[in-house]
C-alpha cells in the first residue's frame, strides 16, 4: 500500500501555498508535478552529462547516449512491451499521434476509407484525422458515449465497416474518467484487419498497461502527465506497422547515407527520430517512470480508487453540482457544472482564491462538450499525491463558491 505522506515528501512544489493557502493540486490531467528525483536527475544530466546523442565519439556524448538510450528500455518496461525496439521516442503524444496520421495513415487513405473513433477523443486524437479528411476524403466515424458518459466497445466494434482502416480511441478519457475497453476493440478491429491507435496520455498514469496483451497497433503516452518533463514521450509501433510507415520528418540521426541523388534511412526506431531529441527530458521521463513503477502501478491505482470513491461520496452530497461522467471503474477525474454559476472560469478563479488548482473550459475536447450540450465544466483531475483532505479542501471551496453565487 502506498503512503500519501512519504509520497508528497518527493514533490517539492507540493510544500509551496498559493494566494496565501497550501496549494491542492488538482490539474493533473492538464499536467502533473515533478518528483524531486526528476528534478535532480535533469539538474544532474545538464551540469555533469550532457552533450548530444548519437553523434560524438567522445565521452559525454557516449555517456548522454547510454542514458538517453536506456529510456526506451524503461518505456519498453512501463508498457509491458517485449521488444523495446518498437518504442519511438518523441515530445509527447501529440506528436506520436500525428507521426501515424502522416506517416502510416497518409500513404494508405484512398477517399472514403473511414477513421473510427469516439466522441471523447482529445483534440490531439481528433484534429490529426481531420487533416486526413480535409487532404485526403478520409470519412470520420464518431461513437457516442452513453448517458453515464461510458463507451460501449461493442459500438465502437459495430462501426467498423468495409471501408474502415483505423480505429482511434483514448484508453481513458480526460474529461470523464471513463475507461474503455481497448482489449476487445483491438481483438475485433484486428480479426477485421483494421489497425487500432490507443491514445493512452491518461490511461498510463492512473492504472498499469500492458500492451502486448492489449494488442494495439499504436499506443501513444506523453511524459508530462507521467510525472515527467514536458516535451518528452514515446509511441509504441507494433513492428508490422513500423515496416508499412514512411518517416514523418527528415534530418540528422533517421538515416545512413545521404548523397545528392539519394538517402538511406536508419534502421527502425531510429528512423522515426530525426533531429537532436529531448535527450534531458527523455532522461527525466526515464527517472518519473522508474519511480511509478517502484511505487508500483497497482497501488497508484488502488490509491487513486480509494480517492476516487471518496470524491465521488463527497461530491454527491452537493445537491447544486452536476458531475459529468459515472461511467464503472472511472478513474479520479471529476469534471462538473454548477448551479447559478455563470461559467466554469468562474468557479475555477474562486477555487483558485482558496488555493484549489483545476482546470476550467473545454479540456481540448470540444464534440464531447457538444456532446453534452456544455459550453464548459471546471474538472479536478486526481493524482497520486492527493489526499482525502483535499478533496475535503475543494468540497469546501465548492461550497463557498456556491454562496458567492447564491
Ligand atoms: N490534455 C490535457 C488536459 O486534459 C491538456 O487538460
Amino acid at each position: 500500500m502506498l503512503d500519501v505522506n512519504e509520497v508528497r515528501a518527493d514533490f517539492p512544489i507540493l510544500k509551496r501555498e498559493v494566494n496565501g493557502k497550501p496549494l491542492v493540486y488538482l490539474d493533473n490531467g492538464a499536467s502533473a508535478q515533478k518528483p524531486q528525483v526528476v528534478i535532480d536527475a535533469m539538474n544532474t544530466a545538464y551540469s555533469h552529462e550532457y552533450a548530444n546523442v548519437h553523434r560524438g565519439l567522445h565521452y559525454l556524448s557516449n555517456l548522454a547516449t547510454e542514458k538517453y538510450e536506456g529510456v526506451r528500455g524503461i518505456i519498453a518496461r512501463f508498457l509491458n512491451v517485449a521488444d523495446e525496439s518498437q518504442i519511438i521516442l518523441n515530445s509527447g503524444t501529440t506528436e506520436g499521434i500525428n507521426m501515424v496520421a502522416y506517416g502510416w495513415a497518409m500513404p494508405r487513405f484512398e477517399p472514403g476509407d473511414e477513421v473510427v473513433l469516439s466522441v471523447m477523443e482529445h483534440h490531439a486524437n481528433i484534429v490529426p484525422w481531420h487533416f486526413l479528411r480535409e487532404r485526403q476524403g478520409a470519412v470520420l466515424k464518431w461513437v457516442d458515449t452513453d448517458m453515464n458518459g461510458a463507451l460501449d466497445a461493442q459500438k465502437v466494434i459495430d462501426a467498423i465497416g468495409p471501408k474502415t482502416k483505423l480505429v482511434a480511441i483514448s484508453h481513458l478519457s480526460n474529461v470523464l474518467g471513463t475507461k474503455v475497453d481497448v482489449k476487445a476493440i483491438c481483438a475485433a478491429a484486428r480479426a477485421k484487419g483494421v489497425a487500432v491507435l490507443v491514445d493512452g496520455s491518461q490511461a498510463a498514469v492512473h492504472m498499469p498497461v500492458n500492451v502486448d496483451d492489449l494488442g494495439c497497433d499504436f499506443y501513444a503516452i506523453t511524459g508530462h502527465k507521467l510525472y515527467g518533463p514536458s516535451g518528452s514521450g514515446a509511441i509504441y509501433v507494433r513492428r508490422e506497422r513500423m515496416e508499412e510507415m514512411r518517416p514523418f520528418m527528415g534530418g540528422g540521426d533517421m538515416i545512413r547515407e545521404v548523397t545528392k541523388e539519394n538517402v538511406v534511412y536508419n534502421d527502425a526506431p531510429m528512423k522515426f527520430e530525426a533531429g537532436t531529441p529531448g535527450i534531458v527530458q527523455t532522461i527525466g521521463l526515464g527517472v518519473a517512470l522508474n519511480y511509478m513503477m517502484d511505487l508500483g502501478m497497482e497501488n497508484i491505482a488502488a490509491h487513486e480508487n480509494r480517492i476516487r470513491d471518496y470524491a465521488d461520496q463527497r461530491l454527491a452530497g452537493l445537491n447544486w453540482l452536476q458531475v459529468q461522467g459515472h461511467a464503472p471503474d472511472k478513474a479520479a477525474i471529476f469534471s462538473f457544472t454548477m448551479d447559478g454559476a455563470g461559467h466554469a472560469h468562474d468557479i475555477s478563479t474562486i477555487l483558485d482564491k482558496k488555493g484549489v488548482a483545476v482546470r476550467a473550459g473545454q479540456h481540448c475536447a470540444a464534440p464531447l462538450m457538444d456532446h453534452l450540450g456544455l459550453a464548459a465544466t471546471c474538472r479536478a483531475s486526481f493524482g497520486v499525491y492527493n489526499t482525502e483532505a483535499e478533496v475535503d479542501a475543494l468540497i469546501d471551496a465548492l461550497e463557498l463558491c456556491h454562496d458567492l453565487f447564491a
